[in-house]
């Protein structure tokens, strides 16, 4: 293709083509309109591209400088917005390409030698992905130092633990949050794992089955950073594989499908908190809205968002996984849709996890609501059934022993620890005035002192190792 000719790809793309598309069809085939945002990579693949070239005297080293003088003059240009896209040159690799065969002449032509835009495009998405990817541990991280903040502040705060929505046992406010700080770290665990295999170089197989030219893929893949922790480059060794594999796109949703559903948990409870019946919390007003008819009405749309925003990303790893679903090897077409899904995947998590950071650092906290609500629902029924064990009841025994003293308790309306010591020793003889301290909020949380428990010594402990983990 001539230059003139790439500038008016609408004709044809070559001599073999005798009709010009429609302008629906070719709004529908580009991709222009959301690749651009890969340009920045674009250029960089291309440099390394070009300077392998160059150095395996497949190319000049005047094209090699020219390449580069060409793509400096276009990164300036996009970088100032003054770069026309035009959608007649379908794609971003494509509208770079041409603008750099006007600007610098036959070198320019001579950057494709050996490449085909299906092994660009693979390497261009997954350059950007790294990117992103490192940005998101960043904010994982952020959101894990603002859960522990508040959690450390909270560490003797007791509030109902449920089980089926049910007052269970009461746990440590700290306690609770740091439960979504183990989530938020095995996430980014899952993303360093991913991150691996996203860095990974397909340049070098051309469009399909590798080159007919003496590439150096090391030397691309080292400039490109595609290393392993010892510096080993990192090389799709298969290049029908190369081109045509997107399992780390879907790797990589999967994952941030996982992130956004433990935001959603953590949202689906700031909302019940937040809610006049529990009373539990409360999150800063930039974060809530109104109603335009109760006056009264200050509503946690956040987390809601979130919580929606949830099901969207989900649907993006739905959209991946079957766009992958029964496609033939090599490169087809199909895969220009990976791009969409993915940019509104790392879009959504990264607000998302933005505005979580910014949302539990104004995070307030209501802590006699969480005690009263503790001390509702018998929450210490499992402690006196324990006490019972320690003084040598079987488990089984005391469980039905402390059904009963449940039951006289709903009869009267009181509390386990509001029964008299004489109505407590009718159930069990053994029962002692020692009780009272095993029938407290404070006292059945400190019991719960094994390793992953909520005694507060274990909740300081587990602050402890998380910040040390982060700080590394
Ligand atoms: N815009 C295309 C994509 O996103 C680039 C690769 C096109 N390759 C091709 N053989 N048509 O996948």
């Amino acid at each position: 293709m001539s230059s003139n000719q790439l500038d008016q790809k609408s004709k044809a793309w070559s001599a073999l083509f005798s009709e010009p598309m429609s302008d629906l069809v070719k709004r529908y085939t580009s991709s222009v309109a959301f690749d651009q945002r890969l340009w920045q990579v674009d250029i960089a693949g291309s440099l390394a591209h070009a300077d392998m070239l160059a150095a395996q005297g497949i190319i000049s080293a005047q094209d090699h400088q020219d390449i580069q003088k060409g793509l400096e003059q276009i990164t300036q240009d996009i970088a100032a917005g003054r770069f026309e896209w035009q959608l007649d040159l379908e794609d971003v690799h494509l509208n770079i390409e041409a603008r750099l065969t006007q600007l610098v002449g036959d070198s320019g032509k001579r950057l494709h030698t050996g490449r085909s835009r299906n092994d660009q495009v693979a390497t261009d998405v997954r350059l950007w992905l790294r990117g992103e990817i490192d940005v998101l541990q960043g904010l994982l991280t952020d959101l894990q130092r603002a859960l522990l903040d508040v959690a450390e502040r909270h560490i003797d705060v007791i509030l109902p633990g449920f089980t089926h929505l049910q007052v269970a046992q009461p746990v440590s406010f700290g306690h609770h949050l740091l439960a979504y700080v183990e989530m938020l770290a095995r996430d980014t665990e899952r993303l360093t794992d991913v991150r691996k295999r996203v860095n990974r170089l397909p340049l070098g197989s051309a469009a399909l089955a590798g080159t007919t030219y003496p590439l150096d893929r090391a030397r691309v893949a080292r400039a490109l950073n595609m290393v392993d922790e010892h510096g080993e480059p990192q090389i799709c060794q298969n290049s029908l594989d190369a081109v045509s594999d997107r399992d780390f796109a879907i790797e990589f949703t999967a994952a941030a499908s996982l992130v956004m559903v433990h935001i959603s948990r953590l949202s689906e409870e700031l909302i019940l908190w937040m809610s006049q019946n529990f009373g539990f919390i409360n999150i800063p007003d930039r974060f809530t809205t109104g109603s335009s008819i109760m006056p009264q009405k200050k509503n946690p749309d956040v987390p809601e968002l979130a919580r929606g925003k949830t099901g969207r990303v989900v649907g993006h790893l739905m959209a991946l996984i079957t766009l992958m679903k029964g496609q033939p090897l090599a490169y087809n077409k199909d895969n220009q849709e990976d791009k969409e899904p993915l940019f509104d995947t790392v879009d959504t998590l990264k607000d998302t996890l933005r505005i979580f950071v910014d949302m539990m650092g104004g995070l307030t906290v209501n802590a006699a609501a969480m005690e009263k609500a503790a001390l509702k629902g018998y929450a210490t029924a499992t402690d006196l059934a324990d006490y019972m064990v320690k003084k040598g009841l079987p488990f089984r025994d005391a469980h039905e022993v402390v059904a009963h003293a449940v039951k006289t308790a709903q009869v009267l309306g009181v509390d386990l620890a509001e029964l008299p010591l004489a109505t407590l020793q009718g159930f069990h003889p053994q029962i002692e005035a020692d009780v009272f301290e095993v029938l407290s909020l404070r006292g059945s949380l400190n019991a719960r002192n094994t390793l992953g428990g909520t005694a507060p010594a274990q909740v300081k402990a587990q602050i402890a190792r998380h910040r040390a983990r982060i700080s590394t």
